[in-house]
């Protein structure tokens, strides 16, 4: 049978890049756990920020397997190093992806706005003193800042213009970085959201966070803040919307 993952003897590697370690694991356990959901989504896009090695974004494509024939693969990483081992990941596993030295996603914003089904990222979480974040080389792998938050913050805003109407986000995070708070601002901005899993190691207890944007949170928001809306005709409008969002 066909390996639904990257294999780790064909994932590059370079002294400047993060190589996979638990939170890439988990990450990729999460998107496999899900799997049945996501061929069934039938992504068009998918797109990962911060691909360090690529073992995330070449298991994506992976486990997408010939149903994602359609779709467009893009990955980006602020570390030059990393968008070239990711290359070389992708290419040993017969993969293909749209790959960009970049911050976030600058640059692809316009290209890209509202039309990501699929975003995935790890982002560099550990907290530490804000000078450290956005470091040259392997640093930037891990610094966060302030609560592990810097960079974090910077990416929900980015994902909520990129992400299509059906997109869906995985987000890794720690506990340190206040899972709950994030899941709070983001649904300010509409999208629901679930652990979809938990792994405690003897460093860190992640999370790995699904976000989708979701009728009920929307209206229950303009509801908060307009106070004018008739949420019963509005809910009745977008009836057959909400049944095809409903995955959670
Ligand atoms: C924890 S590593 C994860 C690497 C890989 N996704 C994995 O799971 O193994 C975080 C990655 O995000 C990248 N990164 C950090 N800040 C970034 C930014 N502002 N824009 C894009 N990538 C960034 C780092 O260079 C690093 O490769």
């Amino acid at each position: 049978m066909l390996s639904r993952t990257a294999q780790i003897r064909l994932v590059s590697s370079h002294p400047e890049v993060y190589d996979p370690c638990d939170d890439s694991f988990a990450l990729v356990d999460a998107l496999l756990a899900d799997r049945a959901n996501l061929v069934e989504h039938c992504p068009s896009i998918c797109m990962e920020v911060g691909c360090g090695s690529g073992y995330v974004i070449t298991s994506l494509a992976l486990m997408l397997g010939k149903d994602s024939s359609g779709c467009h693969f893009f990955a980006t990483d602020i570390n030059a190093h990393a968008v070239g081992v990711t290359r070389k990941t992708m290419e040993a596993h017969g993969c293909h992806a749209e790959l960009v030295t970049t911050d976030i996603a600058s640059g692809l914003e316009t290209r890209l706005a509202g039309s990501v089904d699929v975003m995935v990222v790890n982002p560099p979480y550990v907290p530490t003193p804000e000078y450290e974040v956005g470091q040259f080389g392997i640093a930037s792998a891990w610094a966060g800042g302030e609560n592990g938050r810097s960079v974090i913050d910077k990416i929900l805003p980015v994902a909520d213009k990129l992400l299509s109407d059906k997109g869906w986000l995985y987000l890794v995070t720690l506990t340190a970085n206040n899972p709950s708070e994030i899941c709070l601002q983001m649904r300010k901005k509409g999208y629901a959201s679930r652990i979809v899993l938990q792994r405690s190691t003897e460093e860190e207890n992640l999370h790995i966070i699904k976000f989708w944007r979701d009728l009920d949170t929307q209206l229950e928001f303009l509801d908060c803040h307009s106070g004018v809306m008739a949420i019963g005709v509005v809910t009745s409008v977008f009836k057959g919307k909400r049944v095809a969002q409903k995955h959670g």
